[in-house]
């Protein structure tokens, strides 16, 4: 089987002195497929992508990048892929398309040819308007749409996103999810990091959610979510009445407390809902389970670093 999977990993593990980064950790990405890496911050999701695009090796275990090994096949495994790394890591003397060219030697593309690609990219990513500008005079949504443009110069199989929309505006993030889909279309198979679980549930086929170096869970946002979360969620803020549990009697649900609110989470949410319609004096929000519930169900409510 792994000769068909774009990305191979087992018993994956880097070390960083005494930091466990990442714990042993085995996953496949099949081709034309989005995989999704969840965790909180530190959980080793970044050391993950950095390993596969061999920026990083592993300390020990096995990982294939289109049957290669990572540790032996670099100069290969990197013509085929296309990276946008956690941080914006453009070149602030050069302008908006010469960051496209300059990158575009990397990987011996003709300069004609590069200068047709390298515009057609910025026309997909929406500024082709400021292809003159220097780079630091754009906002930090046209510097991660460039981000992406520059990581697809290549034309590459595999696109490595480390947090694509952190810290952007809801018009920057769709336009860039449209983007990523429609590169899905076309069959690029995807590797990305993300904090937004609206987003890991936009794109990703299966994600795996990380804590410590380790995965968790894995599989699609949808299977996890009934999994983990049900179908039905309540959250019942500032309730007095301790006469909940004895309401919700014989049906099957699980729960939550967190600071003043209590999550339930069931299959049976009508009958739920009906059940807790007498309490009068707490605050009940009713809404369908989602995958940030997975995520902190897995990994806790309590704050990381
Ligand atoms: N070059 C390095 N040297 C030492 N420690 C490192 C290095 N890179 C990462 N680490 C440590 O490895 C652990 C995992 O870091 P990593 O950046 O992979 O996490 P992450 O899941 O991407 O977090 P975030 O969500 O904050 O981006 C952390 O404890 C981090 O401090
Ligand atoms: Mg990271």
């Amino acid at each position: 089987m792994d000769n068909q999977a774009v990305v191979f990993a087992r018993d994956l593990s880097k070390t960083f002195g005494s930091i466990r980064a990442v714990n042993g950790i085995s996953f496949e990405v099949m081709q034309g497929e989005c995989y999704g890496f969840l965790g909180p911050n530190g959980a080793g999701k970044t050391t993950v992508v950095r390993m596969i695009y061999c920026r990083t090796f592993p300390t020990s275990g096995i990982l294939k990048v289109f049957g290669l090994d990572v540790m032996k096949n670099r100069r290969e495994i990197n013509t085929m892929i296309g990276v946008a790394p956690q941080e914006n890591n453009l070149d602030p003397d050069l302008n908006v398309i010469e960051n496209l060219i300059v990158y575009s030697r990397y990987y011996d593309i003709p300069r004609k040819e590069a200068d047709e690609r390298g515009k057609e990219l910025l026309r997909f990513l929406s500024i082709d308007e400021r292809r003159k500008e220097e780079v630091t005079k754009l906002s930090g949504g046209m510097q991660r749409r460039l981000v992406i443009a520059r990581a697809l110069i290549n034309n590459p199989k595999l696109l490595m996103l480390d947090e694509p929309t952190t810290g952007l505006d809801p018009q920057a993030r769709h336009l860039i999810w449209q983007r990523l889909r429609e590169l899905k279309r076309k069959g690029v198979t995807m590797v990305l990091t993300t904090h937004y679980m609206e987003e890991a549930e936009k794109l990703c086929d299966r994600v795996a959610v990380m804590d410590s170096g380790k995965i968790l869970a894995e599989g699609s946002p949808h299977e996890l979510i009934r999994k983990y979360a049900g179908e039905d969620v309540f959250e019942i803020r500032h309730s007095e009445d301790d006469g909940i549990w004895g309401r919700l009697n014989g049906l099957d649900f699980s729960f939550e407390k967190a600071g003043d609110t209590v999550y339930i989470f069931s299959k049976e949410g009508n009958e739920i809902g009906k059940r807790l319609l007498p309490i009068r004096d707490a605050e009940i929000l009713h809404r369908r389970a989602n995958l940030e519930d997975v995520f902190l169900r897995l990994t806790g409510k309590e704050l990381r670093d």
